[in-house]
């Protein structure tokens, strides 16, 4: 029997001082690309999938942050659709969303975290796995 389950695993992205105040940087991930946000008026960080959705433009590390009702939003420098930082949602109404990723500030130091799939075998059955090379090995001796 195979389990499978998420967890969130932190990568290093970058000196805090070296994002913009109020701005952000585009931070690579093996083949992805991620916008990190640091929202200084509101002292809060945010990171976002690059990409726009809207026409695959990786702008978005690009784009002016502000706020909507409250909502904490970035706005692509190409055709100026918005998205809630929080939960990537597009807030024009269209149906295009961001995917988001948690953020933590340790020692200066800022981290992003993904998701990464575990995999877990059942040991009973590793365990009837290796009985049964065993048992192959011995036929053949
Ligand atoms: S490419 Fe971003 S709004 Fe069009």
């Amino acid at each position: 029997m195979k389990t499978e389950t998420t967890a969130i695993t932190w990568f290093y992205a970058c000196i805090a001082d070296d994002v913009p105040e109020n701005g952000g940087v585009c931070v690579k991930y093996n083949d992805d690309q991620v916008a990190l946000f640091h929202f200084t008026r509101r002292g809060e960080w945010y990171a976002t999938q690059n990409e726009c959705p809207h026409r695959q433009q990786m702008a978005l590390s690009r784009g002016m942050i502000g706020a909507q009702n409250d909502e904490p939003k970035v706005a692509c420098p190409f055709h100026k659709k918005t998205f809630s930082l929080k939960t990537g949602e597009c807030l024009n109404g269209d149906e295009c969303s961001l995917k988001t990723y948690p953020v933590k500030v340790e020692n200066g130091r800022v981290f992003i975290g993904v998701s990464i799939e575990l995999k877990m075998v059942n040991s009973d059955k590793k365990i009837q796995e290796c009985n049964a090379r065993d048992d192959d090995s011995s036929k053949a001796a």
